[in-house]
């Protein structure tokens, strides 16, 4: 039956010429756990580009909706926390696939001629995986993703002469805002899917055209070769079957966060970037004043140039390692730096003096009891009450827990409603009011 529709479509599909181009690639040396990555990281690409579809159903591109949708998706959506939680981990889960993948080739030497166009337009791949995630940040719209962003596009405001007109580009405008998030829509759903889609055709046609390098030893690459079909199409799917267990427990158990909604006036808030941009972020605290632009425009270029003309950097034919000492060096001095500065900035992040939980508390409490319908924080919520922006600064504990006992008998004649609140609800709503204060 099923070989009877084979040959049925082979007849009208020409499937035959098909299966030998796809899964016929001899792989010199044999088929191998380390080849797995560059499959992985296009499973990655794929889960993205399905997870970001149906996140697109619910998303609205305003600056007015943007944090209500995904808040809508968080909290009614059937499956929607778990759909943005895969969206949000597969992004980490292509970053260190495409990670381990460019090690691997780098490691092998299997940029060295022929293959050099492959490596570049992978390096193109590997840029355009990066700006997928800077501009899939700003899209939730939250405290998180406005100021992240507007630390990076200052960055590109240090870049000498072109720097202001390129942030006036990024940005859309004068001010981050509703043309800034347009235009990362944008960018994020339909140009860089489909400029990638296309680079991942190219190299995949590369790929096709050279074929695989195989082991950095040319002897054992030669002596026997082995097709992609069965042994490396099934450690591939194992290995990405493994990948996609590991995102969707990740997306399960550990949410993807929504921060405050943008708040543009409330400057006090610390941006974190995500985890894969931290050591850079933390790099540049080191660099300051004229050091700077170091930082923001010198080395990222170099560092890009470095890659992208590798191939012509270590351009003797050997693949082996033991004859490559300098560049594996500089590849593992590069690491080195890399991993020292996020575990840096892990640190420092870990050690940041958090929101004590009781004003937390109190500030879930300010939500519940809908406070916000007189009175106004960060220009969101009602006029009808002072605006309590600032309210810390003014008013002290005693005078704050007086006055949410019997708000008459300290300001006669107002219309604020007594609330009856616990001891520990008071102290909570307090504290939160306290910490309402100019830095
Ligand atoms: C019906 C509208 C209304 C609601 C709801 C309301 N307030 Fe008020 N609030 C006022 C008014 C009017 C004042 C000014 C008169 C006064 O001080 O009592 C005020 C004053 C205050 C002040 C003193 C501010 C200052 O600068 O002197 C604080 C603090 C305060 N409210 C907190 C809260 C909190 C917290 C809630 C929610 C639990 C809340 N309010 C709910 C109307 C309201």
């Amino acid at each position: 039956m099923a070989g009877h529709l084979y040959r049925w479509l082979d007849e009208r599909l020409k499937l035959e010429s098909l299966k030998i181009a796809l899964l016929e690639e001899p792989i010199p040396g044999g088929a191998s756990w380390i080849y797995v990555f560059g499959s992985v990281t296009l499973f990655f690409f794929l889960l993205q580009l399905i997870t970001g579809m149906f996140l697109a159903i619910y998303y609205s591109p305003t600056t007015d909706h943007a944090y209500e949708s995904i808040r809508f998706i968080m909290d009614d959506v059937p499956f929607g926390s778990y759909l943005r939680g895969l969206h949000h981990w597969g992004a980490s889960g292509m970053m260190v696939s495409i990670g381990l993948h460019m090690l691997q080739v780098f490691l092998y030497g299997a940029y060295k001629r022929p293959r050099e166009l492959m490596w570049v337009v992978g390096v193109i791949l590997f840029i355009l995986t990066l700006a997928f995630g800077f501009s899939g940040y700003l899209l939730p719209w939250d405290q998180r993703a406005y100021w992240a962003t507007q630390v990076g596009i200052n960055m590109v405001g240090t870049i000498p002469l072109i720097g202001d007109a390129l942030v006036r580009i990024i940005r859309g405008g004068q001010y981050l805002g509703q043309m800034t998030l347009s235009r990362f829509f944008a960018l994020h759903t339909l140009f860089l899917p489909w400029i990638t889609m296309v680079l991942i055709a190219l190299h995949l046609f590369i790929l096709r055209r050279v074929g695989p390098a195989g082991p950095w030893d040319e002897a054992q690459a030669s002596r026997f070769s082995e097709p992609f079909w069965p042994r490396q199409v099934y450690m591939d799917a194992v290995a990405i079957g493994n990948a996609f267990l590991i995102v969707a427990i990740l997306a399960i158990t550990m949410p993807a966060p929504l921060a405050d909604p943008a708040n543009p006036s409330d400057t006090s808030f610390t941006p974190i970037p995500e985890w894969y941009f931290l050591f850079y972020y933390q790099l540049l605290k080191y660099l300051e004043g004229p050091w700077e632009i170091v930082g923001t425009v010198v080395l990222p270029i170099l560092f890009f140039l470095a890659l992208l003309l590798l191939p012509w950097i270590d351009r003797r034919k050997e693949r082996h390692p033991a004859s490559r000492r300098a560049v594996l060096a500089a590849g593992a001095g590069f690491l080195t730096l890399v991993f020292t500065f996020l575990g840096l900035s892990l640190y420092e992040v870990a050690t940041m003096p958090r929101m004590d939980p009781s004003v937390l508390r109190g500030k879930a409490l300010y939500q519940e009891l809908d406070c916000a319908a007189c009175h106004r924080i960060h220009g969101q919520g009602g006029l009808v009450g002072p605006d309590l922006s600032y309210v810390g600064d003014k008013r002290d504990r005693d005078w704050l827990i007086r006055h949410f006992k019997d708000p008459q008998a300290v300001v006669p004649g107002s219309i604020m409603p007594a609330y009856n609140l616990s001891d520990e609800e008071l102290n909570d709503l307090t504290n939160y009011m306290l910490s309402l204060r100019k830095h």
